[in-house]
């Protein structure tokens, strides 16, 4: 499986394992794929109550307080993979790689070989480093915000949340004008993969992808270690340690894991301000709330709502025995609004001055794109004050039809 397939396979994880519990007439399975998805939350707070885990019918746990989210992805005892290497659920079919060789990225690995590729990309995405593209990513705002202005209304989505994150990207990785077209095509093929492959048509248009985007990093990998520039392909080329194929891979995790997660934290933001006036005003009066509403739209609408763990040993998680190699799903989205861990926790306060959510995950696996994702929402609520002070959203619109990815198909704004 690709590494582009097996991250979207380990993000997707919930929703594979949901569709083959579901199908075994699992009943935890039911609550999560019925049409709740507008509003995930009262779900969320069935699960969370009483111990807040729960063993499915088929023997999947699934935990959804705060505190026990954060305990299982801080705890050691739980990784990634199965004891003899495998990732759980083989969601996708073989063969949808589009026969580019593969290996797991460090998204999808367990240390020792997490900690050393991790290593190696990290300095990339320092606070310090990422602080240094905040001139360049308020440019490439105003771009993408300058000819909407002559329309009296646009998709928020398609004209801005979208094609920010993928341009920044680009930049970093200093991908060639001719080639950035293709590129985001494809990254928006692969991002939509996060939450599974539905359909054949999806599938090839998967493979395909796969195949493109693997030629262009081979190309582009060949052409900075023969002629280093100061992009993070250049950075990571000039460590020695990595072969291509391990560079390959990692640029398309920074792609796939960068992309559709960003889009949609921008987009939820916007749609909370939307539906809470006063909290845009309040953030239109004092701008230093900027880095604070951001951390709340991540609590409150967190871009991913899930992940998952398999156990490495016989352990237990809040009372309940899990086994070696058993799957733990990890409710993100949950642990956003569990009252034990935040006060009032379905209001959206942008003052609230928490940044203890777990969006970004937590322990060993967190968001290595973090800094960079806080920087490009600020930025872009910064822009949208500036440019939409009056924020007036045209009809209700719609909250994609995915499980794992949480985010809105369009958000039409009057200007
Ligand atoms: C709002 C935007 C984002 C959200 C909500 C988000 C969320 C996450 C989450 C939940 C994980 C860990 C999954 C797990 O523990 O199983 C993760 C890992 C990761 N993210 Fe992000 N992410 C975002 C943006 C980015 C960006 C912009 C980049 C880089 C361009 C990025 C790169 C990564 C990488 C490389 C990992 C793997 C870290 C590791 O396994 O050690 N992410 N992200």
């Amino acid at each position: 499986m690709s590494s582009v397939l097996a991250l979207g396979a380990r993000l997707g994880v919930q929703r594979a394992a949901l569709w083959a519990m579901a199908a075994r007439g699992d009943d935890v399975a039911r609550l999560l794929s019925a049409p709740w998805r507008g509003n995930p939350y009262p779900v969320y707070g069935r699960l969370r109550n009483g111990p807040g885990v729960h063993r499915s019918k088929t023997g999947v746990t699934v935990v959804a307080s705060h505190e026990l989210c954060s305990k299982v992805l801080r705890d050691r005892t739980f990784g990634v993979r199965t004891a003899d290497g495998l990732q759980p659920p083989p969601f996708v079919a073989s063969g949808l790689s589009g026969e580019v060789p593969v290996i797991p990225s460090f998204l999808e690995l367990d240390p020792p070989d997490h900690t050393r590729l991790r290593a190696l990309a990290r300095p990339a995405f320092s606070p310090a480093k990422i602080e240094g593209y905040r001139g360049s990513v308020a440019v490439t705002a105003s771009k993408l915000l300058l000819p909407l202005a002559f329309d009296d209304q646009f998709d928020l989505m398609a004209e801005f949340a979208g094609p920010l994150p993928i341009t920044v990207i680009s930049a970093l990785l200093d991908i060639p004008d001719v080639d950035a077209q293709v590129f985001a095509r494809y990254g928006r093929v692969l991002g939509a993969s996060l939450d599974g492959v539905r359909s054949v048509r999806h599938a090839l248009a998967v493979r395909r992808a796969n195949r493109e985007l693997r030629a262009l990093f081979t190309r582009l990998i060949t052409e900075r270690r023969a002629d280093p520039g100061d992009d993070v392909i250049s950075v990571l080329a000039a460590s020695d340690e990595l072969t291509d194929l391990e560079l390959a891979t990692t640029c398309e995790l920074l792609l796939v894991a960068g992309y559709e997660t960003t889009t949609n934290l921008i987009g939820n933001a916007v749609w909370a301000f939307a539906r809470h006036p006063d909290q845009w005003e309040r953030l239109r009066a004092d701008e230093a709330l900027i880095g604070p509403a951001v951390d709340e739209v991540l609590r409150y609408e967190a871009p991913v709502q899930a992940t998952a763990r398999i156990a490495h040993e016989d352990t237990e998680i809040g009372g309940v025995p899990v086994a070696k190699d058993g799957m733990v799903v990890v409710l993100i989205g949950a642990a956003g609004r569990d009252p034990a861990a935040f006060d009032r926790p379905d209001e959206f306060d942008i003052g609230r001055g928490r940044t203890d959510h777990l969006a970004f995950s937590s322990g060993a696996h967190y968001c290595l794109g973090a800094p960079l994702a806080r920087l490009e929402a600020e930025v872009a609520l910064r822009k949208l004050v500036e440019w939409l002070p009056e924020l007036v959203v045209s009809g209700t619109p719609r909250w994609r039809p995915t499980t794992v990815i949480r985010g809105l198909r369009s958000l039409r704004l009057y200007q």
